[in-house]
């Protein structure tokens, strides 16, 4: 299948290096580590979901790890992505680090989490991870699209991802462009604002509308606009309910109304206000 191109069942895509990501994942930023991040991982797994986020940084790999060996599925049916965390030195040891914690053979997607010190010293070690198998396909997180294009110009194994914070209220359009027209997907994380935004009456009112919920609406958006999601939840009816995204449409008007909500002006830039 070619690059881009979703699965039959429409729940995962192909990515530039042929492999399949399932669209729609748990994330778990900001999860303590222990009972609370096991329980919703272990949730998400029960309600289908077979993607699960973590990084370094969070601190809650060995939680995810045990979560998933607890459950049951099998480790081969549930994509798990980690992030190296641009603060240390060295991803391949991180990377085996993580592998540790997490109590698995590889990950699929190892990303950089943020381009720290720079978009590109930390590729030769992500390659290494890559190379040596402890990463199945290598991304980034916070790029910019001139931070990408720094990267391609000097990669041997181009990024597959860039995961950055997306909805409606950040519709980063020239970003998603700029991504999709080199072959990176683009991966929305924080898509219900940290929940700010399912207060929006605008949400709300199309919610309403559709007999969903706002953060379906969010969810559902993120999904028409071609992207990976991944919202955070520890409840477990949250994170049922936030699994229940491909039985319904939004309208053409809809998504238009929801790309209408943007505040970034359509930039190509990551963040805002990065924190490094
Ligand atoms: P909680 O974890 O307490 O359920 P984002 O994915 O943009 O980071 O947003 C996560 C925030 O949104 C968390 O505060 C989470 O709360 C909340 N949240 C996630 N899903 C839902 C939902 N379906 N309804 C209400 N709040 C939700």
């Amino acid at each position: 299948m070619a690059t881009g191109e979703l699965t039959q069942d429409g729940r995962a895509r192909v990515l530039a290096d042929g492999t399949e990501i399932p669209l729609l994942a748990l994330g778990v930023w900001q999860v303590p580590e222990g009972p609370v991040c096991e329980n919703a991982v272990r949730w998400a797994l029960e309600a289908g979901y077979r993607h699960i986020d973590t990084a370094q940084a969070y601190g809650n790999e060995a939680s995810v790890g045990r979560a998933l060996r607890d459950s049951g599925v099998a480790r081969e049916d549930v994509y798990i992505t980690t992030k190296f965390y641009p603060g240390s030195r060295d991803p391949e040891a991180e990377a085996q680090r993580s592998l540790e914690r997490l109590g698995v053979e590889s990950v699929d997607l190892y990303i950089v989490h943020w381009p720290q010190g720079g978009p590109t010293w930390a590729w030769d070690g992500m390659q290494r991870a890559h190379e040596n198998g402890y990463a199945r396909s290598i991304g980034v997180s916070n790029f910019n699209a001139a931070e990408v294009d720094a990267l391609l110009k000097v990669a041997e194994v181009a990024p597959v991802v860039n995961q950055v914070q997306f909805s409606p209220f950040e519709f980063r359009r020239d970003l998603l462009a700029a991504c999709e027209a080199r072959g990176v997907a683009l991966e929305a994380y924080s898509p219900l604002g940290t929940g700010r935004h399912l207060r929006d009456e605008r949400v709300a009112e199309i919610a309403e509308r559709l007999d969903r919920t706002p953060a379906q609406v969010l969810i559902r958006w993120a999904l028409q606009r071609g992207l990976i999601v991944l919202p955070k939840s520890t409840h477990r009816e949250r994170i049922e309910q936030n699994a229940q995204v491909f039985d319904f449409e939004l309208t053409s008007a809809d998504v238009a109304a929801l790309d209408g909500l943007d505040g970034t002006g359509g930039t190509d830039q990551a963040l805002e206000q990065p924190w490094w």
